[in-house]
């Protein structure tokens, strides 16, 4: 089988969790390293999250790197403990991973990675892209080794952290609009598409009746979010944000995007973190390497999800 060689890049939380898990399930992948920094929680807490994560997934091989513990610019920002708790992962406490600790940090080891890759890398941002900013910054001949960033971040519309800007994005401007001004191309998979593919609160009963350690954690893990959603009226159900990256690397059929320039607002008061798109306007940018999602196939994501856990 011709696999497809991709690097995750997360800061397991929830959603982040649900990603790796069904990631780590799809034989079309070659997961050439996993590399993690703050964001959803300390740098910490998703570095022993993320490893926790793949060795319940039997797949301790995986080699799973720290990078960034706060932002490019300034002290690090706000985390997103309200939603996936201060652990990261709802409270949930797994067994403890016995892999080796490696002690390369996230950015020489991403370099390292596509460089000894035969074929370009597809590098799946999942998280604020501090790491791959870093990566780019410290290697600049990175970006030759770099098929396509497919990230999870911005909105076209709206925000979820601020009322016009999306979590990783918002939790580090600098480093999405050095990732926007990259030359590497871009796929961007914003709010405007993660929205829609919800975990419903049904599918979840479904996944209760798996009965394997994999479905059993993540039954655990969606209280703490279920309840915090409770209390709010943006959104009800969890969404598969940070699977849709991973599934387009192997299924881009199932996603629908348009050409265009995306770039993230830095300097705002009120925009700061906002991904800025030419898509819907005359007045385009000169340099335009994105492609933005605006829809995607929920019931076949949902079920390759369903499946992936299930097969555990
Ligand atoms: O806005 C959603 C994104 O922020 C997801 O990647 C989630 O894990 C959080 O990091
Ligand atoms: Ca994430």
């Amino acid at each position: 089988m011709n696999k497809k060689a991709i690097w995750i890049d997360c800061d397991t939380g929830v959603d982040d969790a649900f990603a790796l898990f069904t990631a780590l399930k799809i034989e079309e992948l070659d997961i050439l390293g996993i590399s993690v920094t703050d964001g959803n929680t300390s740098l910490d807490n998703g570095f022993r999250n993320t490893r926790n994560v793949v060795s319940l997934a039997g797949k301790e091989d995986i080699r799973i790197y720290k990078g960034a513990n706060k932002p490019l610019i300034g002290k690090s920002a706000m985390d997103a403990s309200e939603f996936h708790g201060e652990d990261g992962l709802g409270g949930v406490i797994l067994p403890e991973s016995k892999a080796e600790v490696e002690r390369k940090l996230a950015w020489d080891a991403l370099y390292e990675a596509v460089k000894n890759s035969k074929e370009k890398v597809t590098v799946c941002a999942i998280a604020p892209l501090t790491n791959i900013a870093t990566a780019i910054a410290k290697h600049p001949d990175i970006v030759d080794y770099i098929e396509e960033i497919n990230m999870m971040g911005g909105a076209a519309a709206g925000g979820n952290t601020t009322c016009c800007a999306e979590f990783n994005v918002y939790h580090d401007p600098e480093a999405a609009e050095n990732i926007f001004k990259s030359g590497i191309p871009v796929n961007m998979f914003g709010l405007d598409v993660t929205m829609k593919v919800n975990f419903s609160r049904a599918d979840i009963k479904e996944m209760e009746t798996y009965g394997n350690p994999v479905a059993e954690a993540l039954k655990e893990m969606v209280k703490y979010p279920l309840a915090y959603l409770d209390t709010v009226s943006y959104q009800n159900d969890i969404c598969l944000h940070d699977t849709l990256p991973i599934l387009y690397a192997v299924k881009p059929e199932l996603f629908k995007g348009e050409k265009c320039a995306v770039y993230a607002e830095t300097q705002g008061s009120i925009t700061r973190g906002k991904t800025v798109t030419d898509l819907w306007t005359d007045f385009k940018f000169e340099d335009r390497h994105c492609r933005l999602f605006l829809d995607a196939d929920r019931e076949e994501i949902v079920k390759i999800t369903k499946e992936a856990i299930k097969n555990y």
